[in-house]
């Protein structure tokens, strides 16, 4: 078997095809897939819906799990749910329900856990129930967002750290936390440059949990995030996906960041099983 790699835009991101996603896989083929993720940024796979014990398997490839906590209705377990549909019961949550109104943040521009102390390597979604229209993702990168800045700018920015802040960030929907919930989170620090340890690449990890540039004024900070975002969000330097049952997306979330947009949550149903790799673990793969 062998994979062919096409890529999506001039910018970032390729479909793969050449692998059934729900059969095992072999160390072969994951070594080509891991190779092209450090390329590609985004990569995409049609086929058979992959169920939670094959995607557990391929997501646990790249490194370990981050389990899901808070809010969730998975919390508990290696995977983060994006639905409409109750976890229980199967039936539609209404809208105006508090789990409706957790996912709605997930419209903003984000990457993945930046507001965890251990920062996402990357996402695995898989698409179980798709909706007729609407539910597309959006992608920017932020690798080319770095690739826009000047030499001077990239040796300024060099060594900045970023505070994140998950409470922060679902703020600026509206959105409180128990006293509880809160317990669990804080603000945590990460460098604004990230390099790929497979090519040198490099990139910013930004997106809404990015609250502001330690030592940096607030506005002054804000000012910095929010042009960085401008830059990754220019439409030459993003993609949109509009599912299809049994795809399979897995984006980096240190140079890209990524938002939901809008479907008929009470017409139709979505189902999206999200696996999230932790970076605490050497990224190169050994085989
Ligand atoms: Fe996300």
């Amino acid at each position: 078997m062998s994979l062919t790699f096409t890529p999506l835009t001039p910018v970032f991101g390729a479909r793969v095809t050449g692998v059934d996603m729900s059969e095992p896989m072999t160390d072969a083929v994951f070594a080509e897939i891991r190779a092209a993720f450090d390329e590609y940024v985004i990569l995409i796979l049609s086929g058979p819906v992959m169920n939670d014990e094959r995607q557990v398997e391929f997501s646990k490839r790249f490194g370990p799990l981050e389990g899901t906590r808070g809010v969730n209705p998975a919390s508990g377990t290696p995977f983060a749910r994006q639905s409409n549909l109750d976890i229980e019961s199967g039936d539609v949550i209404p809208a105006d329900d508090r789990r409706m109104f957790y996912q709605k943040a997930n419209m903003m521009w984000h990457a993945d856990s930046t507001f965890k102390a251990t920062p996402s390597l990357c996402s695995v979604l898989t698409a179980r129930i798709v909706p007729p229209e609407g539910g597309a993702t959006e992608l920017a990168s932020t690798r080319a967002a770095y690739e826009t800045l000047s030499d001077s700018e990239k040796a300024e920015f060099e060594d900045l750290v970023i505070e994140h802040d998950f409470a922060y960030s679902r703020g600026l929907v509206g959105f409180t936390f128990t006293p509880k919930e809160l317990e669990t989170m804080g603000p945590v620090r990460h460098n604004l440059v990230r390099t790929n340890k497979g090519n040198g690449r490099k990139s910013v990890m930004i997106g809404v949990h990015a609250k502001s540039v330690v030592g940096w004024s607030y506005e002054k900070g804000r000012a910095l995030l929010e042009d960085l975002l401008e830059r990754a969000t220019r439409p030459e330097n993003t993609y949109r996906h509009e599912w299809r049952e049994g795809d399979v997306m897995i984006w980096d979330n240190q140079s890209a960041v990524h938002r939901a947009t809008e479907f008929d949550t009470a017409q139709h149903q979505r189902l999206m099983q999200r696996t999230t790799i932790s970076a605490g673990t050497p990224i190169v793969p050994v085989l």
